[in-house]
């Protein structure tokens, strides 16, 4: 097409403006098309009424069921932006959801998510959406850890597609080496050092014993148990979890050295106390050691990982499909 002089006198303009999007992480608008204090018209108490709800259920750090609901919201930030992009696909109860899914099936927190959006819709109904109520939820999760905040993005939508499979398939598996780790990161459109990063949310994580069996019982045909596991680290986590007599209220913590949001987790690799092989891997493979060593400085890991998790939250969003669900946990009826 042609441009006609108006167009020709117009077209500075138009670059200039252009250029003033997407250059500045500070900026209102963000190249991914979301932006900071989204709500700032038409809901100014969103992100207020979230961290108050956060905090009445996680504002105890010295009461461990405490800490496992802010975890699991720092979790499910996760899930949800691996699987149709951080849509709130996460949320939605049904047959077959992501819900379901065998990787989700230690997931929790989602009332939490229930109780704020129910308290959002009170002030302005069908306004915020259940994707970016999520997103705000996992920081203030990581505050209330004792870890530092960063500016979340809004302007998500809610998606209508939940579906297990695809959670499966989508999400990386704790047996996995570090190319399938990148690999996966990669297809999101992050990076193998955004993954060591986000990784860090390991520093107030806890898993479950269902998932060490491939590590502890059933590694490969010439180990029955991973090697690179201290022998008496292994012992310890074979009491914890005795072949096929596990059961689901036993968890192990991620960071041996701090319950608390902070670098503890690579102080952890570091001493080979990694519980799965996708957090051992990233200081036994020479590729992420060096990141893996910077990061057990604090300071280094809270920025880093704020910036992280601004990369994660931005993965596929909906900006203009989808819609802003009365109840996250179903679609609006028609
Ligand atoms: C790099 C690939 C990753 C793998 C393979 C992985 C795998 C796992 C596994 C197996 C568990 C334990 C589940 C259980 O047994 O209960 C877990 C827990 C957890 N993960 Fe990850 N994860 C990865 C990345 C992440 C990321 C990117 C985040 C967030 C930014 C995250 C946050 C958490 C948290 C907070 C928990 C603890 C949840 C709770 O205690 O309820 N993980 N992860």
């Amino acid at each position: 097409m042609a441009f006609t002089s108006l167009n020709i006198h117009l077209l500075p303009v138009f670059v200039f403006l252009l250029s003033t999007v997407g250059v500045d992480a500070g900026a209102a608008y963000l190249s991914n098309g979301l932006q900071n204090d989204y709500y700032r018209h038409s809901c100014p108490t969103a992100e207020s009424v979230v961290r108050r709800v956060v905090r009445a259920n996680v504002s105890d750090p010295s009461n461990p069921n405490n800490l496992r609901f802010a975890a699991g919201l720092v979790r499910m930030s996760f899930h949800d932006c691996f699987v149709e992009g951080c849509d709130a696909s996460v949320l939605l109860n049904g047959l077959g959801t992501e819900k379901t899914a065998r990787i989700n099936k230690f997931l929790q927190s989602s009332e939490i998510i229930d109780k704020a959006k129910q308290e959002l819709e009170k002030v302005s109904p069908g306004v915020v959406s259940c994707a970016d109520i999520l997103q705000y939820a996992a920081r203030d999760s990581v505050v209330a850890l004792n870890g530092s905040s960063w500016k979340v993005q809004g302007g998500r939508r809610d998606g209508c597609v939940s579906r297990a499979d695809s959670a499966d398939s989508e999400i990386p598996s704790p047996d996995l080496d570090l190319d399938g780790l990148t690999a996966s990161f990669n297809r999101k459109g992050l990076s193998r050092d955004q993954m060591v990063i986000l990784s860090g949310a390991h520093t107030s994580a806890a898993g479950h014993c269902e998932n060490l069996v491939t590590r502890l019982y059933n590694f490969n045909s010439t180990h029955a148990t991973d090697p690179s596991i201290p022998a008496a680290y292994a012992a310890q986590l074979k009491s914890l979890c005795p072949q096929r007599t596990f059961n689901d209220s036993v968890f192990i913590v991620l960071d041996t050295v701090s319950p608390f949001f902070d670098a503890g987790y690579y102080v952890t690799l570091e001493q080979h106390q990694g519980l799965f092989t996708s957090d051992q891997i990233l200081f036994d493979d020479p590729r992420t050691r060096p990141l893996v060593e910077s990061l057990t400085d604090n300071k280094l890991f809270e920025k880093d990982f704020g910036e992280a998790m601004r990369a994660m939250a931005a993965v596929e969003v909906k900006l203009y499909e989808g819609e802003i669900r009365n109840d996250c946990r179903m679609i609006n009826p028609y």
